[in-house]
């Protein structure tokens, strides 16, 4: 798969609509990974959905969406952007990740995102990214469904993210995401109860990011397919590590939230400045160079 550059917007973050998948692709990503969808349209939690907390913020959303059949519309009418786009999804079982998987082949995504991570939905997400047997049903399954590659992004609080990044490859993945948001809370001390209706929620933003790192060093080292990077990724400098942790790729999310949609601009023109400053022809050559001994 061909990236005109390596700054992916993230699952979750305006990933809804044919005129936002444009918006994003006019700021500069290199791709788009849409909001998850699911087979059923499914409501979300009511709000509040998301809080603000010390260097980033929480959200359960719930995921909600319209399902896959009224999501493939977006899909469809989007061929018109010329930019990678990529279908995250979710299911309970694996036959429903692979019906969505061939709906949203169907109408046009170039690739697919499992999300076995979201931290906090009941019965999909991490539930499954955290059982290596049921990760690897559902990635064996979509793998036989569809012909487009499957990346599949991996839940952080598992005993060693390792055994699921490995489980993952084997069962077919094409790439792997690494990783997604972690359970967290945050309670208002006037009223006493939980922010969030959900009151549990998934951390992002920059709180997160030396976690993803050390994550994404720790799965390069035992998978050959190609990782991406996700988390708290904000600045050039930030990506720069993502890539020398082994990161082929990085996906940018709550970035959008602080900084507005110039930030892929400004990471692009920071790496390219600093790719020139260091002699290096490409930012290929910064991938896992944190591993030489
Ligand atoms: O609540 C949500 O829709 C979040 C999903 C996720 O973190 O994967």
């Amino acid at each position: 798969m061909h990236l005109p550059n390596p700054l992916m917007l993230a699952a979750g973050i305006l990933g809804i609509s044919h005129s936002l998948f444009k918006r994003v692709a006019e700021a500069g990503a290199g791709a788009v990974v849409t909001k998850s969808i699911g087979l059923h349209p499914r409501q979300g939690y009511p709000n509040p959905t998301i809080v603000g907390v010390e260097s980033g913020f929480i959200n359960a959303m719930g995921l909600p969406n319209p399902g896959a059949k009224e999501f493939a519309k977006e899909i469809n009418k989007s061929k018109d952007i010329k930019l990678p786009l990529i279908a995250s999804i979710f299911g309970e079982t694996p036959e429903e990740f692979s019906e969505v998987a061939c709906i949203v082949e169907e109408a046009g995504a170039v690739a697919i995102e499992l999300n076995v991570s979201c931290p906090h939905a009941e019965k999909v997400g991490a539930v499954i990214g955290q059982d290596p047997n049921l990760t690897s049903k559902v990635v064996k399954k979509v793998k036989s469904s569809v012909e487009i590659p499957i990346f599949v992004k991996l839940p952080p609080l598992v005993t060693d993210i390792r055994e699921i990044a490995i489980i993952s490859e084997k069962s077919g993945a094409d790439a792997l995401t690494v990783i997604n948001t972690i359970r967290a809370m945050s309670i208002d001390i006037e009223t006493g109860r939980p922010i969030l209706s959900n009151k549990i929620g998934g951390l992002s933003g920059p709180a997160i990011k030396p976690i993803a790192v050390r994550c994404v060093f720790e799965v390069y080292e035992k998978v050959k397919i190609p990782v991406i990077g996700v988390g708290g990724i904000t600045n050039w400098k930030d990506a720069i590590e993502f890539f020398m942790a082994g990161a082929s790729a990085v996906q940018i999310g709550t970035a959008i939230a602080i900084k507005g949609l110039s930030v892929f601009q400004e990471i692009k023109e920071g790496l390219r400045s600093y790719l020139n400053k260091n002699d290096y022809k490409n930012y290929m050559e910064l991938v896992g160079i944190a591993h030489r001994n």
